[in-house]
């Protein structure tokens, strides 16, 4: 080989290993894992640290499909929120769908993403009249069998993640809007004890856990709200464990309670010693939403979290999903939507700027 070709050899190799990878400075034992989940750092603004600063939790409804198919969908949340309540995984149906037969994977992976990401944990809901199994509703019980099913299940459910779950919405909707007891299967099947008897087992299988009643269209004064304030009034004297009422807050544009009537069922609430949480607010707008409509949505989160923030007992401030790509209002309210504070496309409206406002606000 003469010189001119030995050059181009030596040319080629230092050409080779310019472009080869820098090696790696220290090599590790195991394989580094894949990208997911991410950890990702909370930013400077964001809902939840500043809601941190004012000592309340800001949360949302999570689905376990886009959680775990839209990186996007669960990094916002992890960036946003500090709480999260299963939208459906920990309903009865959902998760007890045999008699002997409970699946936990969906709650049970959102309550790791909860745990990966520092955030708390609602539980929604043990009692409730719907999403329950056809086992269930279709089978013929007795009282007493009957009791033994929702004693099962809510010494398993709350048993299952024990330590894990900060609150359980316990009872969910039992009061009617005329203010009596719902008829109900478990109403009809137990009497009104089965209310004494879920919370009571609640607390057995979890007494770290705060117990919450939880229902809509009381959020105000009314007589809805009474028939609430009453039954939370006897549980409490007659010392079956509860210790907070759920608010859910579903409103629309043009219906929703007056901020001083919600202040005023707050303080009557805390006075018994009770927490209030929002527990599931949206507000939908009639489809499609114009400037005008989201201006004055923003309005109603705005006033509802000013709210929040002035009352002593209200702790958590939670919304029924985040997106509107997600969200139960278009298909259970014909004609209506829009009733988040993100779009379908993850961009923030109003209603997420008056949220941040309010909770920088030094008053
Ligand atoms: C809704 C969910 O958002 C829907 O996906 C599901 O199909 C029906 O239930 N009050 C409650 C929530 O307590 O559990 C309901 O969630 C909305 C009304």
């Amino acid at each position: 080989m003469g010189t001119g070709n030995i050059l181009v050899v030596l040319l080629l190799l230092v050409l080779l290993l310019s472009c080869a990878p820098a090696p790696r400075e220290t090599p590790t034992a195991t394989p580094t894992p894949s990208p997911t989940p991410m950890k990702t750092p909370t930013p400077a603004l964001s809902l939840r640290s500043l809601a941190q600063a004012r000592g309340i939790q800001i949360g949302a409804a999570v689905a376990a499909g886009p959680l775990r198919s839209e990186p996007l969908y669960a990094q916002m949340l992890a960036r946003e929120f500090s709480m999260l309540t299963p939208e459906n995984a920990m309903k009865f149906g959902p998760l007890h769908p045999g008699r002997e037969r409970y699946d936990f994977s969906d709650a049970d992976a959102i309550v790791d993403f909860a745990e990966a990401h520092d955030m708390r944990v609602r539980g929604h809901t043990l009692v409730w009249h719907n999403q329950l199994p056809p086992w269930l509703t279709a089978g013929k019980w007795t009282r007493e069998e009957l009791i033994e099913i929702l004693r099962e299940h809510i010494m398993t459910v709350v048993g299952h993640y024990r330590g894990r779950v900060v609150a359980w919405d316990v009872v969910n909707e039992a009061v009617a809007d005329d203010g009596s007891l719902r008829d109900t299967i478990w109403l009809r099947g137990i009497g009104p004890q089965f209310i004494d008897m879920a919370f009571r087992w609640a607390h057995e299988a979890d007494p770290d856990a705060l117990l919450f009643y939880n229902d809509y269209g009381g959020e105000g004064r009314g007589r809805k709200s009474d028939a609430i304030y009453a039954l939370v009034k006897d549980l409490l004297q007659r010392g079956v464990p509860i210790h907070g009422v759920g608010l859910q807050m579903h409103v629309a544009l043009g219906w929703h309670p007056k901020p001083q009537d919600v202040a005023a069922n707050m303080e009557r609430l805390a006075a018994l010693g009770l927490e209030v949480h929002i527990t599931e607010m949206d507000v939908r707008i009639k489809s499609p939403a114009t400037e005008e409509e989201l201006a004055a949505q923003a309005r109603i989160y705005r006033d509802m979290l000013e709210v929040c923030l002035s009352a002593e007992n209200c702790k958590a401030f939670v919304l029924w999903g985040f997106t509107d790509r997600h969200s139960w209002i278009p298909q259970f309210f014909r004609g209506w939507g829009s009733g988040l504070i993100f779009d379908s496309s993850y961009q923030p409206k109003p209603a997420y700027d008056a949220l941040m406002d309010v909770l920088t606000a030094t008053d």
